[in-house]
């Protein structure tokens, strides 16, 4: 099977997937950046390291974890509580892009992913720009 036969999950695997979700969210937590993306999860990101991994699996091409798991594949769902500005979702798309190059993906997986990435994150986007909260002059006078 030539490569470009493979699904991202074939090249990756399960485990490999585990790792790239694990490195996703230690680097939301940590780089100085993505705090505004970290602020809107839960302390505790051990459940959405599960939950992505589930989630990527699926839809890397491999075993619909997720799916089978809760019934939908619907993402718009469970982030429509949250403000998703296109700011939001490049700070979502540059943590995979530092995960991606931590964990050592070839270009080949890079440049698969790079479209489909962006699509699914601008597709999860439920807002035009940033939220009133942050271009209220009222809001920024007051610091
Ligand atoms: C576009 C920018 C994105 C933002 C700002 C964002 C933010 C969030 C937040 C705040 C949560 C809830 C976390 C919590 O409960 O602590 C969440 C859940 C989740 N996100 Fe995202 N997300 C984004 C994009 C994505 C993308 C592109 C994917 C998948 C490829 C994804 C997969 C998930 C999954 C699987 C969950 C868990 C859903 C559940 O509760 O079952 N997210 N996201």
């Amino acid at each position: 099977m030539s490569n470009s036969e493979r699904t991202p999950y074939q090249i990756l695997g399960g485990e490999g997937i585990r790792h790239l979700a694990n490195v996703f969210y230690d680097i939301m937590d940590t780089l100085p950046e993505a705090g505004p993306l970290r602020a809107m999860h839960a302390a505790e990101l051990q459940p959405m390291k599960i939950k992505l991994a589930e989630y990527l699996t699926g839809w890397m091409g491999g075993p619909p974890l997720y799916a089978n798991k809760y019934d939908t594949v619907c993402m718009t769902t469970p982030h429509a509580a949250y403000h998703i500005g296109p700011a939001e979702r490049d700070l979502w798309l540059l943590c995979m892009d530092k995960a991606l190059e931590q964990t050592g993906a070839s270009e080949e997986l890079v440049a698969m992913l790079k479209v489909p990435m962006f699509r699914i994150a601008d597709a999860i986007r439920n807002k035009a720009g940033p939220s009133s909260a942050a271009t209220n002059p009222n809001i920024i006078a007051a610091g």
